[in-house]
């Protein structure tokens, strides 16, 4: 497996495999890897003949100054795991050489990037697509892969995607779940073990949303929030930030529980300070 850390090695090294005709899947991270990002590394190695992965922690996706300081760091853990996956390349580079001067780019993505994570997260999303963008300049992917853990940030991407016309085919791969539901995170290390035990009521309060949807026992969309809020608050470890039940591409809230059986629940919950994100889709 190659590590790169500037980008004139990468792209010289993507070069020579295009020229050998090989097809290139990539999947960019910011590290601290688990089982569903090495899920996503064995996806793209499947469907094409060599994989690259990124990790770079992307300052300018953070809106808060300190989730970027405690973002785990665990470049050495990570090389050693991605070794083992079939992965061909690794890009990590510093801050300085994906960003050498300061980024000011800003795009347009009407309603996609303001509600839900856009909302709480101001500037997230414009961060997340500008790293996006230069990362496909960079390794110019035929594939790249997604999990649909971060659903808006998807589609954002796919928004981002079609805006560049990078020519990549986005592939969104499903969320990968602990056996009690969790949804794998990077994040989820830095939960306490009560913290730990009461995650999972995410999952469970989204199941029960589906179900209340797809048997028709709803009223109302403000009372299948309302419960699943009250259920996941209920546990004095966890708060809910926002649960919104959307159209699963304009992201809009829908209006009513006939709607909402193609829709997608999508929440944010902390657990202390950490910032645990899930969705499912109700159909
Ligand atoms: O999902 C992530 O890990 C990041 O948002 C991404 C896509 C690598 C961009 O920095």
């Amino acid at each position: 497996m190659e590590v790169f850390r500037n980008i004139r090695g990468v792209s010289e090294w993507v070069q020579e495999q295009k020229a050998e005709g090989r097809s290139i899947g990539f999947v960019p991270t910011m590290g601290a890897l688990h089982r569903a990002h090495l899920e996503l590394v064995r996806r793209a190695g499947a469907e094409n003949d060599a994989v690259v992965c990124s990790i770079f922690v992307n300052p300018i996706q953070f809106n808060n100054p300190e989730d970027l300081r405690k973002y785990p760091r665990t470049l050495d853990a990570d090389l050693a795991k991605l070794s083992g996956t079939g992965c061909s390349a690794v890009f990590c580079p510093g801050e300085k050489e994906m960003y050498p001067e300061k980024e000011n780019k800003h795009y347009n993505f009407g309603h996609l990037d303001k509600v839900m994570e856009g909302k709480y997260r101001r500037g997230h999303f414009n961060g997340v697509a500008i790293a996006v963008d230069r990362l496909f300049r960079i390794v110019r992917p035929h594939r790249a892969y997604f999990g649909e853990k971060d659903y808006q940030q998807l589609q954002v991407i796919k928004a981002m995607t079609h805006m560049e016309g990078h020519p990549v085919e986005i592939v969104p791969c499903p969320t990968i779940r602990e056996n009690d539901g969790l949804a794998m995170s990077s994040r989820n290390i830095r939960l306490s073990p009560r913290q730990r035990e009461e995650a999972p009521r995410i999952y469970n309060a989204l199941l029960d949303a589906k179900k209340a949807i797809s048997e028709g026992k709803a009223t109302s969309i403000d009372q299948v929030r309302d419960d699943a809020i009250s259920f996941i608050n209920t546990s004095p470890e966890l708060r809910v930030e926002y649960f919104e039940i959307v159209d699963p591409e304009s992201l809009l809230p829908v209006k009513n529980t006939r709607d909402a059986a193609g829709a997608v629940g999508c929440i944010a919950v902390y657990a202390g300070d950490v910032r645990l994100i899930d969705n499912l889709p109700f159909n």
